[in-house]
């Protein structure tokens, strides 16, 4: 059980610059990958976050040898592993687990996996990932919730995806890398931390072309060679920060990022009246007028993140006007509105959207996060409202937003980490 909560005192805007770290679902998939290299390799820019700390652990626990160079920097030489078996638990506490199926497929041409935790966003199946692995030649079996793949050969193929999956994406890119021939997937996801995930493995001496396209196009290669690679900037991170300068109607400088990653996310924060400037690898975010209300649908990229939404939706809460909110990529993402409004929200669900009235003012109070998103919008939030608000559950956020309190205190937030048996002492 966790007792660390955020004790935020807001109603002040945010100021200031901030550094976007490396991205969490780039990691994710890249950490996953190194299972792929017959050298050892280094990544950078790695951010220091929960889920990564699971990804690791599992290598290690699995065989590989694991060196850290420093916070953000990691050396991994997975030719340790000999048994393509991820360990229960561990599985289970992340949704990119899932990724150690195409990995280890695709090295060992078998794979024993629990079935993935992470989020609970709703029913999260896997079966367009199994029909990738079905497609490049690989029999599937769940037992006792280990998903088992067993493949005599990986032979390129079609694959053709019924609905938008990242992770589906990133699995059957990995599973395809070493297969033997050409694989083409059609209908792939185009988010940039596929890109990246396909970059990190052609610049070990993969051959995947098209990737950030629909179509994939991957040859098969025999051996991938040791490099030095560093993760792009987290554009859910950088997107966060946007939002959190808007909606606290501040003046921030979010550097270490790319714009181009941002541009749904800066097209909504104009829609709503905040300016935001573009630089080569920052973007200004400030208001000065009102926020206004806005429609808004997730998208795949290059649409609006699903990722994004949860803290957007918050901003709107003071926006001025009807605002309608709908995310259907998951079930279950609006499962934060009934903590905001205990924060004075006008916030009406049903099913996949979300009906927002503006109110003039949110009140700060003690909510409880729910999963990664929906934990940093209260936090963003307890940012914008007036008072004291506590956000408790606070791993969930941890697992994806690196120094998280720090970052803000240097944007001039009054937050600060507290254990449930400490007195409250104030920063910022
Ligand atoms: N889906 C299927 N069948 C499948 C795969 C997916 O029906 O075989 C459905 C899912 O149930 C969901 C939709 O398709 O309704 C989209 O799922 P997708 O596979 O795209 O998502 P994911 O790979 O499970 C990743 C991110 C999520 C992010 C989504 C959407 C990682 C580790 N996770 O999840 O990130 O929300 O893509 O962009 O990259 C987060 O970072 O907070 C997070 C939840």
């Amino acid at each position: 059980m966790d007792k660390e909560k955020l004790v935020i005192n807001g109603g002040k805007p945010l100021k200031g610059d901030v550094y976007i770290s490396g991205a969490k679902n780039a990691a994710v998939a890249i950490v996953a990958a190194t299972i792929l290299c017959d050298e050892p390799v280094t990544l950078e820019n790695v951010p220091e976050i929960g889920d990564i700390g699971i990804c690791v652990k599992i290598l290690y626990e699995m065989g590989a040898s694991i060196k850290i160079i420093d916070k953000n920097t990691i050396r991994i030489d997975t030719r340790g592993i000999s048994d393509p078996v991820v360990p229960y638990e561990l599985a289970r506490s992340i949704r990119a687990s899932s990724y150690f199926m195409g990995t280890l497929l695709g090295r060992f041409k078998k794979a024993d996996v629990p079935l993935p935790g992470g989020c609970d966003l709703g029913d999260r199946p896997i079966d367009q990932h199994i029909k990738a692995f079905n497609a490049l030649g690989a029999e599937y079996s769940l037992e006792g919730g280990i998903v088992r793949l067993r493949a005599k050969d990986l032979i390129g193929s079609q694959i053709f995806f019924d609905k938008h999956t990242v992770g589906g994406t990133i699995n059957a890119i990995c599973a395809a890398v070493k297969a033997k021939g050409l694989t083409v997937i059609e209908n792939a996801n185009k988010e940039p931390h596929i890109v990246d995930l396909a970059n990190f493995l052609n610049s070990m001496g993969a051959d995947i072309m098209g990737a950030g396209t629909d179509v994939i196009k991957i040859r098969g290669v025999d051996y991938l060679k040791g490099i030095t690679y560093s993760v792009i900037p987290d554009q859910i991170e950088a997107g966060t920060y946007m939002v959190a300068a808007a909606a606290t109607k501040g003046d921030v400088w979010i550097k270490n990022v790319i714009p181009k990653h941002l541009e749904s996310i800066t097209a909504k924060l104009r829609k709503v009246g905040a300016t935001v400037e573009e630089y080569d690898e920052c973007v200004h975010v400030y208001v000065d007028g009102p926020l206004l209300k806005t429609t808004l649908k997730t998208l795949p990229h290059p649409g609006f993140p699903t990722d994004m939404q949860p803290q957007f939706s918050t901003l709107l809460t003071i926006a001025e006007g009807t605002s309608v909110v709908t995310d259907d990529i998951f079930d279950n993402r609006f499962r934060y509105a009934n903590e905001l409004r205990r924060m004075g929200a006008d916030i009406t669900v049903e099913g996949t959207t979300a009906v927002i009235q503006g109110v003039p003012e949110l009140t700060g109070a003690a909510v409880r996060a729910t999963d990664l998103r929906a934990g940093i919008a209260l936090v963003i939030a307890g940012l914008m409202a007036s008072g004291t608000t506590v956000v408790e559950n606070i791993y969930h956020i941890e697992r994806g937003y690196e120094n998280i309190e720090d970052k803000l205190m240097g944007l001039g937030a009054d937050i600060v980490r507290v254990r449930e048996y400490e007195t409250v002492k104030r920063t910022g």
